[in-house]
């Protein structure tokens, strides 16, 4: 559905994203999970035929991205990362501006307003200012927006950064309804946890390079289920990897004069594993 082949990104001799390679099914959910600067947003603005590729091709559906594909941008619902909401106007009347942007006729747009209200449980802001929202509130707004067009793929850049965790599990919700509605999802995020929770398949992504990508199982698993993580003589945090909790215990017993503890492994330890940084 999605096929990303060596796109590439120059900033003068700055490289942001490097020979960046993905196949995205229908249906299905990725993450694109980077520290600050990895490369996300450039490569999704890539993605979305918002900025031209040094080098490399995106197609969607079969067909070459770029910004005047208007056919192939009617099937795509965009959520930033910086907000893209009138602050003046109300929820409702931010929802009409995006249905008048996308030409949906003015006798539909009550009723996909109201469904995307009910959706998003915005029906009782409806009349607040968008400036009035809390952060979490605005990006479930920022969300509806992108939904009025019914699109088929979804692209979400950090949704949920800056949102309490209340709001936060709100949107993991939504998004995982969508999931459920067969939408194609990509969202970048931060949060090792999000990803974890939400992708049936996540891209860690660093310095602008894709240098891993599977499902979370598949990626845990290869490193080792269970992690003994110990502080030693040197004030370090050590790690060790292990693909049974026996053989974790076993190697427990000798470093039984550290602080240890032996837990299930996540994808931060598979970041760091790879970078010798943590995500966050
Ligand atoms: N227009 C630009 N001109 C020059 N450098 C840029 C430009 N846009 C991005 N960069 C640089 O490219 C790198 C990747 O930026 P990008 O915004 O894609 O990272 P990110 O992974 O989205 O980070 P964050 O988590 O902070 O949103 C950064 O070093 C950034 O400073
Ligand atoms: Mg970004």
């Amino acid at each position: 559905m999605i096929e990303v082949i060596n796109l590439t990104k120059k900033f003068g001799d700055f490289t942001a994203v490097e020979d960046a390679n993905l196949t995205i099914n229908y249906g299905s959910f990725i993450g694109l999970l980077g520290p600050n600067g990895a490369g996300k947003t450039t490569l999704i603005k890539m993605l979305i035929g918002l900025l031209k590729p040094t080098k490399g091709e995106v197609f969607i559906e079969g067909q070459k991205m770029n910004r005047h594909n208007n056919d192939i941008k009617s099937k795509i619902g965009i959520i930033p990362q910086h907000t893209n909401l009138d602050k003046e106007l109300t929820v409702y009347e931010n929802l009409v501006f995006a249905a008048r942007l996308f030409k949906i006729k003015k006798k539909d747009h009550g009723i996909k307003i109201e469904k995307l209200l009910h959706f998003m449980e915005l029906e009782k802001s409806r009349d607040k200012q968008a400036s009035q929202l809390s952060g979490g509130m605005q990006r479930k707004l920022m969300i509806a927006k992108a939904l009025i067009n019914e699109p088929e793929i979804i692209f979400l850049d950090e949704p949920t950064v800056g949102v309490d965790i209340n709001g936060r599990r709100k949107i993991w919700d939504i998004l995982k309804a969508m999931r459920s509605m067969g939408k194609t999802i990509l969202l970048t995020t931060h949060y090792i946890e999000e990803a974890d929770y939400l992708c049936d398949e996540v891209c860690f992504i660093d310095q602008g390079r894709i240098f891993e990508n599977d499902t979370p199982a598949i990626l845990k698993e290869r490193l080792g289920e269970y992690t003994v993580e110990y502080f030693d003589e040197n004030l370090k945090t050590n790690y060790k990897y292990f693909d049974t909790r026996a053989d974790a215990i076993v190697f427990s017993k000798s470093i039984e004069n550290f602080t240890y503890t032996i837990r299930d492994t996540t994808l931060e330890d598979v970041f760091y594993n790879f970078t010798n940084r943590k995500v966050m």
